[in-house]
């Protein structure tokens, strides 16, 4: 069955005829423009507007708007200089050298915002910021290492006796702390569906133990049953999407987004649950907190700036093969999002409002039958954390800094996640 256009997606990629890529074009600039007044008058300074040298990490403005210049798209924001922790972790031999040596162009379905994420970065953050972005330190809490060696082997060899493992066909590629167990358990549940329960990293941490190996890692399946995985780092992994694409061009992606400052709390939350003494949110949140610059090479808060991720999967996968799913409606009303899912998956509709409930005292919703098991199960005492109170003056700095990158997110994708109208956070 072939997957119905993404909801909401219609008035996106797909049918923009060039006046309506004019308006969006428009629409961009004079976002920009107010950005661009909001730095000079909100604490950013005039600096945030000058185009310092430190910038010259991040792909020219032109190169992403125009006809891609793919060296440029795909090593955005400073990675070329100082790798990103992830490159660090891959070695420096596989990063140019994956199977598929030239990437398809830009997406030709995709809606391009005028400006580029990674430029409106460049205009967001102070030249300080900008240096720390360009020196790699995007990751200064270790990485959630939910998965071990032996865990993914264990995955790999308790599957049933029938069938053949295959590679996967689906992934959900994040975002971290955005609901992306919860949708793992929920697809599980579906017949057709096999998945491992353990992140395997592949794409990112064990590029280098190859295709075999990862192969290895998934559950068995029979024919017609999809085979998926979940690792919320790909999503921000510079090398994944070319290394995806390269595994195979049709791999359906999924992406659980939530409110970008309710995820760095919720990232932040779980960081401190394993390092009590790291300073407080407030205090990471900021380069200078007097001086308003947020500190956007802090992995809890880059990971939300969702529209400079996106643009490089837009390199090399079209709008239509990647689905984004609301965190926040995933809790509200997980059978609603669990339709859009199977919908895209091309299954039948089997995991409906029948297999979920909710659990008051967990305060979130469980499976009935997870498939595993069939007793009812919620998830685990690190998905549903109560997160530390914020000073509410830094929520709202971190609103305002998320807020054009929103904006370019929501034109990209053809959705509006509305995280604008919340009016609190957890
Ligand atoms: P919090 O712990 O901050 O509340 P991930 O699985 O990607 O790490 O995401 C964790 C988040 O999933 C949790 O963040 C929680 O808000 C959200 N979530 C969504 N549905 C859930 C469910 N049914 N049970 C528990 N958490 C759920």
């Amino acid at each position: 069955m072939a997957p119905p256009a993404q909801p909401g997606a219609q008035g996106g990629r797909g049918s923009k005829g060039p006046p309506a890529r004019k308006l969006l074009c428009m629409c961009s600039l004079s976002l920009c423009l107010t950005y661009l007044c909001y730095s000079l008058m909100g604490g950013t300074g005039p600096g945030a507007l000058r185009s310092p040298a430190g910038l010259r990490g991040f792909p020219a403005p032109s190169a992403l708007r125009g006809s891609p210049a793919p060296s440029a798209l795909r090593s955005p924001a400073g990675l070329r200089g100082s790798p990103a922790p992830s490159a660090l972790r891959s070695p420096a031999g596989l990063r140019g050298s994956s199977a598929t040596p030239a990437p398809p162009t830009r997406a030709s379905n995709a809606s391009r915002p005028g400006v580029s994420a990674a430029a409106w970065l460049r205009t967001a953050l102070a030249p300080g910021e900008v240096i720390a972005a360009q020196s790699g330190a995007f990751e200064r809490d270790p990485q959630e290492s939910s998965t071990t060696d032996e865990e993914l082997s264990r995955a790999g060899s308790t599957t049933p006796d029938y069938g053949e493992k295959r590679l996967p066909q689906a992934l959900i590629i994040g975002v971290k702390k955005g609901g992306t167990r919860a949708l793992l358990e929920a697809i599980r549940a579906h017949p057709d569906v096999r998945a491992v329960g353990v992140e395997p990293h592949f794409f990112d941490r064990n590029y280098e133990k190859g295709l075999e190996w990862y192969r290895n890692v998934m559950p068995k399946t029979l024919d017609g049953q999809i085979t998926m995985e979940k690792t919320p780092s790909y999503f921000v992994t510079n090398e994944a999407p070319k290394r995806i694409h390269s595994m195979a061009k049709d791999t359906k992606l999924i992406v659980v987004v939530r409110n970008p400052v309710t995820r760095a709390i919720s990232d932040y939350t779980q960081t401190l649950s394993k390092k009590p003494e790291i300073p407080t949110f407030e205090v990471l949140a900021f380069k200078n907190r007097t001086l308003g610059l947020i500190d956007a090479s802090w992995s809890a808060i880059r990971i939300g700036i969702y529209a400079l991720h996106l643009e490089n999967w837009l390199q090399y996968f079209p709008l239509s093969q990647i689905l984004f799913v609301s965190g926040e409606r995933l809790i509200i009303d997980p059978a609603g999002e669990m339709a859009k899912v199977q919908d895209f998956l091309g299954l039948k509709r089997i995991v409906t409002e029948k297999h979920f409930y909710f659990n008051k005292t967990k305060g979130f919703p469980c499976l009935k039958k997870p498939e595993d098991s069939s007793a009812p199960r919620c998830l685990g005492k690190s998905k549903g954390r109560t997160h530390p109170k914020i000073d509410p003056d830094v929520i709202h700095r971190l609103r305002k800094f998320y807020k054009p990158f929103n904006v370019m997110f929501y034109q990209m994708t053809g959705q509006d996640f509305q995280w604008e109208q919340e009016e609190s956070d957890k």
